[in-house]
């Protein structure tokens, strides 16, 4: 798998917030926010093969990429760390739960969901070797097929440390960065059981 070299620069919410609750319970959603996520959910749905119709939403946050795959004709169910986004979440239709998903076997069965996405999350935890695992562990014991990610990883070192816990956990993972090198660019992995 071939992942380039790349470091980002600037200080970066994840950097400089231990807890994700203390940024995102003071940031009011915008048009543009609910734009890039409906755009960057619409673009990983397109890459990734779907079987089945239950969907979990890993960091549903304001429930934007929610709201695509309801829209879609998909059940769904939202997991976020804060209360407040889940009320967010469930204001757009979609049941959603409070808790952590680097604990997800304590609130989802063994399969419960066909498939799960995870739209601009993980970055929060990515940095964790544990949390990491802990996240894999999880989700692919809830999940019975596809696991869709994007996210803003650091640098290439934490792309590949990502990719290696989810091979650890999936049968099989892909890579896909899109606009390389430029503003735009956007990171996916693609995970299958
Ligand atoms: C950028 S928002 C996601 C936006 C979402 N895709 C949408 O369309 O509104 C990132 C979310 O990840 C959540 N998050 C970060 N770490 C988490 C964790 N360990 N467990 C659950 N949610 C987490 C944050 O609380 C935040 O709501």
């Amino acid at each position: 798998m071939d992942v380039p070299k790349f470091t980002r620069k600037g200080e970066r919410p994840e950097e400089m917030y231990e807890d994700p609750k203390v940024y995102f319970e003071n940031l009011k959603p915008t048009t543009g926010m609910k734009n890039v996520q409906r755009k960057l959910t619409r673009e990983l749905l397109s890459l990734m093969e779907i079987k089945g119709e239950k969907f979990i939403d890993l960091g549903c946050g304001y429930g934007f990429s929610s709201e695509v795959l309801k829209e879609l004709g998909y059940e769904v169910v939202g997991i976020d760390l804060s209360e407040k986004m889940v009320e967010y979440t469930r204001k757009r239709g979609v049941f959603a739960v409070q808790g952590d998903f680097c604990e997800l076997k304590r609130y989802f069965g063994e399969g419960e969901f066909d498939n799960g996405i995870s739209i601009s999350s993980l970055q929060w935890i990515s940095k964790d070797a544990k949390k990491l695992e802990k996240f894999a562990e999880g989700a692919s014991y809830i999940i019975n097929y596809a696991l869709g990610i994007h996210f803003y990883p650091k640098d290439d070192r934490e792309l590949r440390s990502v990719l290696g816990v989810m091979k650890k956990y999936f049968e099989r993972v892909e890579l896909y960065i899109i606009a390389r090198g430029t503003k735009k660019e956007r990171i996916y992995i693609l995970n299958y059981r």
